[in-house]
């Protein structure tokens, strides 16, 4: 996927993953759209990239298709999506308001779908573009305490997967990128840090350099590190054994 003299809309631009990828897209050449709801933050990245920041809350159902709407306006049409902002919460699932399960489904499920749903006819018109999500290993293996923001990104990712499919040979390329623990504002914005001693977080901008080379390859999917394909396996070909070890270590 050539990104030079493209457009690109990056939701969640404002903070972490997403606006390092914002900058790394606009070094390549990109035309931005930065999407958040954080307007100071938006407005100095879009000085910085050139780019045009759009401000808004994917919690609200139709944010996504006037992002879309708005997008297109703007830069007469998007030719990479990256599917980015997300929101955490962790504690146990007993304790979890029903509002936030909602708040969650709404920004990390139901958001990047209606944005997706808007943006990939044009694509498929074109026979060019590329559609990036930003899961997560949580959504790859479940994990205690984040019961509901596991299920919004495995979720995504089989959404991703069967989209993937459904765009077989239409010239729009869809991809995952999938982060183990990255050195953000993440899990202050979700209100409780990080507590585990592994695996170390990594730093944000290692991990935006391989999402974008991830969109330059037209990807289909990538972890972030390499290594989080193990667990994954074990789960896949021996579930009985992962279980006896995510309950052993966690
Ligand atoms: N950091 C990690 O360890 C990690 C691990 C696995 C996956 N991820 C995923 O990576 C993605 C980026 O996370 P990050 O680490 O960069 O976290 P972050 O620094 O907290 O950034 C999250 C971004 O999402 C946006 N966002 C959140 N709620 C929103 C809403 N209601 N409406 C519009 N935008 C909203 C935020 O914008 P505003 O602040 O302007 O609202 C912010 O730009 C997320 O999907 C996350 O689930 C992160």
């Amino acid at each position: 996927m050539r990104i030079a003299d493209r457009v690109a809309l990056v939701t969640g631009a404002s903070s972490g993953i997403g606006r390092a990828v914002a900058l790394r897209l606009a070094g390549a050449g990109a035309r931005l759209v930065l999407h958040g709801r954080d307007q100071q933050r938006l407005a100095d990245l879009a000085e910085r990239t050139g780019g045009v920041a759009v401000t808004g809350d994917l919690a609200r159902p139709e944010e996504a298709s006037r992002l879309a709407e708005e997008a297109t306006r703007l830069c007469g049409g998007v030719d990479i999506l990256v599917n980015n902002a997300g929101v955490g919460w962790a504690g146990a699932f007993a304790g979890m308001a029903p509002a936030d399960i909602e708040r969650l489904v709404a920004v990390n499920l139901v958001a990047p779908m209606r944005l997706t749903r808007a943006l990939l006819p044009a694509m498929c018109a074109r026979r060019d573009g590329y559609v990036m999500f930003v899961t997560s290993i949580a959504g790859r293996t479940g994990v205690a305490g984040e019961a509901v923001y596991a299920a919004t990104k495995a979720g995504l990712d089989t959404f991703a997967e069967s989209l993937r499919l459904e765009t077989r040979g239409s010239g729009v390329g869809v991809g995952v990128f999938v982060p183990g623990v990255v050195e953000t504002e993440f899990f202050q914005h979700r209100g409780r840090p990080y507590e585990r001693r592994s695996p170390r977080p990594l730093p944000v901008d290692r991990v935006a350099d391989l999402l974008v080379r991830t969109v330059a390859a037209g990807g289909a999917e990538r972890y972030s590190p390499g290594w989080l394909r193990l667990p994954v396996a074990v789960r896949g070909a021996a579930p009985g054994l992962y279980r006896w070890l995510a309950g052993r270590f966690g």
